[in-house]
């Protein structure tokens, strides 16, 4: 018998929805708190595979979901091609700036990138070996768009102003900054899917920053070809496309090379369902409802269920769970879904 997670991929209708969490591993857990503090930090936990692996399996045991994802982030990539990266408290990540052509052509090669990301592919491997026979593992990285905004940026930002104004400027010469994150991020979720992922998503959480006219060619096409490269070696691969807030372009994003496309909370499932029948989707579900719970959880809930009716759907947020949600909310939301 396939898992669930996979049956939905490929495109078969389960008697009870898949469901995993974004950012499922993190703060609201106690057990994760208690991990991160031996390990010292959030970057020590990232690169120690024991304890990474610990902190992925914590809400499988919690709450036997279909899924455990990676425990990483989506900026070690740009910390293996050379950036120096760091987390300060209450600010989230800072990293070295990418901000001209020449610092494009400083970046390490793509076959210096394991000497950083070895331990990952460790982690990987620990996972496929003790999480559960029915749970699916899913690996993960950033997008090309999403990651070049944090490596132009030098850290998070609220408009992204420098990276789209360098796509506006001279698209080709950010386009090689794309291309460059492209090619890492085959070669490092290659090495994901030889150590035991069946999964992989890539996360364009900015994707919604894109300009309409950019969101096909700056995000959209880099995630798809990024999938084509993954499949021409590893056929089985599953890929999870995550073009986060991009609204009406969603009718763009489908690609051949995506098994599934995960929707954020602002999207109207049923226009998605009829926009784009034969695709399968991931998410919709607002993250506050793991912080509101109550009547808010319930009818949230069993609204997507209702919209989604007979379709194979991955049930999960529209975005990460966050530091401030309540454990229980959580079990109960299974509790919906599962039908107990
Ligand atoms: O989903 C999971 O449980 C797997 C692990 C995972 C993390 N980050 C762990 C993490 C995944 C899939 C990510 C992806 C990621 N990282 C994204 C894309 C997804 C999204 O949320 O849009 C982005 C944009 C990042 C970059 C990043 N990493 C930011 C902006 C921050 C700070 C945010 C915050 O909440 O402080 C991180 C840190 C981070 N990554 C944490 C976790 C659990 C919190 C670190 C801590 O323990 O202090």
């Amino acid at each position: 018998m396939e898992k669930r997670l996979i049956q939905v991929l490929n495109k078969e209708k389960t008697d009870i929805m898949p469901v995993w969490l974004m950012r499922q591993a993190g703060r609201y857990l106690p057990e994760y708190r208690a991990t991160r503090a031996q390990a010292g930090s959030f970057l020590q936990l990232c690169y120690t595979p024991e304890l990474a692996a610990e902190v992925t399996i914590q809400p499988i045991r919690r709450f036997g979901f279909d899924a455990a994802i990676l425990f990483a982030d989506i900026l070690l990539v740009p910390q293996a091609l050379g950036l120096d990266l760091w987390f300060e408290t209450g600010e989230g990540p800072k990293l070295s700036k990418v901000t001209s052509k020449s610092d494009i052509d400083a970046l390490k090669p793509v076959s210096e990138i394991d000497k950083t990301l070895a331990p990952i592919y460790e982690t990987v491997s620990i996972l496929s070996k003790e999480l559960p026979k029915e749970t699916t593992l899913i690996g993960f990285a950033g997008a090309p768009w999403t990651v070049a905004t944090y490596m132009v940026q030098g850290g998070g930002s609220k408009d992204h102003a420098l990276p789209r104004k360098w796509l506006a400027e001279t698209p080709d010469e950010f386009m090689s900054l794309i291309w460059k994150i492209e090619e890492a991020t085959i070669h490092y979720l290659s090495k994901q899917i030889e150590a035991g992922a069946e999964v992989v998503k890539l996360f364009d959480s900015w994707a919604g920053a894109l300009p309409v006219n950019f969101v096909k060619q700056v995000s959209i096409d880099p995630m798809a070809r990024i999938a084509k490269a993954l499949k021409e070696t590893y056929p089985d691969i599953k890929v999870i496309a995550f073009p986060r807030g991009i609204g009406a372009s969603y009718l763009d994003a489908g690609s051949e090379y995506f098994d599934a496309i995960a929707l954020d909370a602002g999207v109207n499932l049923d226009w998605a369902f009829k926009a784009m029948p034969n695709t399968v989707f991931q998410g919709n579900l607002d993250p506050m409802a793991m912080v509101a719970g109550g009547d808010y959880l319930e009818s949230e809930t069993r609204r997507i269920m209702k919209g989604v009716g007979d379709r194979p759907h991955i049930f999960n947020l529209g975005h990460g769970i966050t530091p401030d949600a309540d454990p229980d909310n959580v079990s109960r939301l299974l509790e919906i879904i599962r039908g107990a």
